[in-house]
């Protein structure tokens, strides 16, 4: 945790974070010689003086209840711009904090699915990770290697949402022609699954026919809940509408051939992340295993989104992180 300290039921939160004359909404604890004693109460905004003086106590962390996480994250979120465009904040901070905000929004899709309000600021999140990645060519390579290596499904939305933006990134899309839309709509793409019972999606062992043709219509769920918001627009659609589609026409729910880029894009970002995570039923694979598997399933993926997988892992860093 770059030096800060894990206290039982407390987080860190690293004052390079902290947004000068804001009211952070959660109280602030900070290291005192008999443990945590708090320092600021959520309604007290944090000043330039504030900052001095903790930086010439080598105070480099200051702590929130890990009951107030939500609050926390609501401030990270409120702030997200300001903290990717402040040059004091290192990338990989930077990183960790755009990769935690989104896996929040995720698991907030997930309890909310039918809130526009949730949504709106998914959408806005993804438009920020979508300028972090822009700023360097290899940006997103800082989320990728913070990515958790254990499979829940929002941790799994997010992960999916950071490959398919560094495949689109990779192969030439840009903010301007639907990098965001991309990423946001693989952020959403299994958000059907929300529709599906949970006995189902819990269930251990095999699933009967019945029960898989319900989490199939996950994908048509999906596109049902973000077609109601305005602010996902109609075209992050096939990147939820045919992340279960394959080139060869066996995928599902249409069985189609002709995929649209977004559909090849998050259906090999989908099927990479499930390899390469731990599941109840699998251990994870290397990425390099994953990759070879998916290369081998040449009727099913686009060679060049594989190409483009091969590009975004190529660097040794992320590879061993995996
Ligand atoms: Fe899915």
């Amino acid at each position: 945790m770059n030096g800060s300290t894990i206290l039982d039921g407390y987080a860190p939160v690293s004052l390079e974070v902290m947004r000068l004359d804001c009211v952070p909404g959660f109280d602030l604890y900070i290291v005192g010689s008999k443990g945590l004693v708090l320092y600021r109460e959520k309604n007290v905004p944090f000043t330039l003086k504030n900052l001095k003086m903790l930086l010439e106590n080598n105070v480099r962390y200051l702590y929130f209840k890990t009951t107030d996480e939500s609050k926390y994250f609501d401030y990270i979120e409120d702030n997200l711009a300001s903290i990717v465009e402040d040059k004091n904040v290192s990338p990989s901070k930077k990183a960790s904090l755009i990769y935690d905000s989104s896996a929040h929004l995720a698991q907030q899709l997930i309890s909310e699915p039918d809130s526009r309000k949730v949504v709106q600021r998914a959408s806005k999140v993804m438009d920020t990770i979508v300028s972090f990645t822009a700023s360097g060519r290899d940006a997103y390579k800082d989320i990728i290697r913070m990515l958790p290596s254990d499979y829940y499904t929002h941790t799994h939305s997010a992960n999916v949402a950071t490959y398919s933006l560094a495949l689109g990134q990779v192969l030439g899309l840009t903010v301007n022609s639907g990098l965001w839309e991309l990423t946001l709509g693989a952020l959403l793409h299994d958000i059907g699954k929300t529709r599906v019972p949970r006995e189902i999606l819990n269930k251990n062992g095999p699933l009967s026919r019945q029960e898989f043709e319900t989490v199939k219509q996950h994908v048509q769920w999906g596109v049902e809940i973000a077609s109601q918001t305005r602010s996902v627009p109609h075209s992050s659609m096939p990147a939820i509408a045919q992340h279960h589609e394959r080139i060869s026409g066996k995928g599902y729910p249409y069985g189609i051939k002709e995929m649209h880029q977004f559909g090849k894009i998050v259906a090999v970002a989908d099927s990479f992340d499930a390899m390469t995570t731990n599941r109840a039923y699998a251990k994870a694979r290397s990425s390099f295993e994953a990759i070879l598997i998916l290369k081998t399933e040449t009727t099913e993926f686009d060679k060049n989104i594989i190409n483009a997988l091969i590009e975004v892992m190529a660097d040794e860093k992320v590879r061993v992180n995996r």
